[in-house]
């Protein structure tokens, strides 16, 4: 089967109340247009259309080069879910070509619900996922023969009258039906409404055969219209991927956030107030609390925090040991070395077993461009030390507390850069002078 995505993403969010495209706001990090484009995605689909309107330069933009298969249709006056189809029909030739309409403010639907729906629904049936709410309120209600249960109509909040408002079936916004008779639905859709509007939902009428999913998961299919919607399916995100981590035996504390590709392995533990964003994690590894870790890789038996920053690139081998107030940039630090206290690490390569002294840190940027430290294994940073780059510490160096290294350092040598220490005889503490 041929599929073709439509993802309507047009629309104002005037109740977002935002300067921002509503579909450009981020849950758990990542915009919620692209929650849906991901998933559209997975479904191989032959393209994907977004229907682009409001604000559409920022969002064309950001999401130009998201894949080869993507194109971009504009609706120039936002008159309607409907109106926004039409602009793609132009698109469309093949008439037994299927086609999936998704909402671009919908963005947890998953890849599974989208494929038993395209598995469930016949050539001539309209697919529809609805789902039940304990409050309904702004969403289009679904109203059932009631003889048969068979869907025939959905009406719109602003629409409903106070017997229909009761329903609690509410309409999704994701549609799937063939190129012809999508084509032949919505040649007979009007402005006949409150909000002067070409509703999509009118391609449902009591002679469509409807094929119907009751979704089971609500925040699966949870649209996001303010920001207090956004929240709520925020705090479901955090709470569903907690809860995931530790049914495979991750510990997690609370308040963690997530964001991105997660993956941690069992026996570690999160610390609270951590916030990770696509970040692998071996087994058995502490993060302990407040740290932020952001496009790094973590091994096993690992220490970081608290209050560490991994920023993005790091990689950390097994039994790395970063303490508290530690800033990590795009560095590998090998096995067992320990940066334990108040440092900055950028891009470094650091060896194994190499102890890394409290407030030591690489001075990696010269005021125009970046440069590498390198250091060896077995390496001794003492306290306080700076280390000016581009530099290499031999394996083996101990480096004295307190020194400035702009020199490359030999193996297994001390070295250190101070003014000798000295101490003045007969010297006498000045006196406050004393006022007549
Ligand atoms: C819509 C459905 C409603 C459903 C709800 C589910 C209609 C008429 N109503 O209502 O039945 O319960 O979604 O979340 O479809 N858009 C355009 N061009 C437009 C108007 C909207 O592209 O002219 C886009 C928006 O950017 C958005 C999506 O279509 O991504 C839905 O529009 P929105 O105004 O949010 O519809 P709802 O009132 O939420
Ligand atoms: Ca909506």
């Amino acid at each position: 089967m041929s599929l073709n995505v439509i993802i309507l993403a047009a629309g104002q969010g005037t109740r977002m109340k935002s300067s921002q495209p509503k579909v450009l706001h981020c849950l758990a990090g990542k915009p919620l247009l692209q929650h849906v484009l991901e998933t559209a995605q997975s479904l191989s689909p032959r393209n994907i259309t977004i229907v682009y309107g409001h604000q559409g330069e920022k969002i064309r933009t950001q999401f130009e080069n998201f894949a080869e298969n993507l194109s971009w249709v504009e609706q120039k006056e936002q008159l309607g879910t409907a109106h926004a189809v039409m602009q793609v029909l132009p698109h469309l030739n093949n008439p037994d070509e299927k086609v999936l309409i998704l909402y671009g403010d919908v963005p947890l639907i998953s890849k599974q619900t989208l494929i038993e729906l395209i598995d469930k629904t016949s050539q001539e049936q309209l697919g529809l996922l609805t789902v039940v709410l304990e409050n309904p309120f702004g969403f289009g209600r679904i109203i059932r023969n009631k003889a048969n249960h068979k869907i025939i109509k959905i009406t719109e909040e602003k629409d409903a009258s106070q017997t229909e408002k009761e329903i609690k079936e509410i309409n999704v916004g994701i549609y799937l039906c063939s190129v012809k008779n999508l084509k032949i639905s919505l040649s007979q859709i009007s402005q006949n409404n409150i909000q002067k509007e070409f509703y999509l939902t009118d391609i449902v009428r009591d002679n469509i055969d409807v094929s119907d999913i009751i979704v089971q998961n609500p925040y699966e299919v949870y649209g996001i219209n303010d920001l207090e919607q956004l929240y709520i399916l925020e705090c479901y995100y955090q709470q569903n991927t907690a809860r995931n981590l530790r049914l495979s035996g991750v510990r997690i504390d609370q308040n963690v956030i997530f964001e991105g590709n997660i993956e941690i392995g069992p026996d570690s533990r999160i610390g609270a107030n951590s916030i990770l964003k696509n970040i692998k994690i071996g087994r058995n590894t502490e993060i302990k609390p407040n740290s932020i870790i952001e496009d790094s890789v973590i091994g096993d038996d690992c220490k970081v925090g608290p209050f560490a920053r991994i920023r993005p690139g790091t990689k950390l081998s097994s039994q790395v040991h970063v303490g508290n107030f530690v800033e990590i940039k795009n560095s590998q630090i090998h096995q067992k070395s320990k940066i334990p206290h108040l440092s900055y690490v950028g891009d470094t390569t650091m060896g194994e077993s190499v102890n890394f002294g409290a407030g030591a840190i690489t001075c990696n940027y010269d005021g125009a461009n970046k440069h590498r430290t390198l250091i060896g294994n077995n390496v001794f940073i003492g306290s306080d030390v700076q280390l000016i780059a581009p530099i290499k510490i031999e394996d083996g160096s101990t480096i004295g507390a307190g020194s400035t290294i702009s020199k490359n350092t030999p193996a297994y040598k001390l070295t250190l850069s101070r003014a000798k220490q000295q101490t003045i005889e007969h010297w006498v503490r000045p006196k406050k002078e004393q006022k007549e």
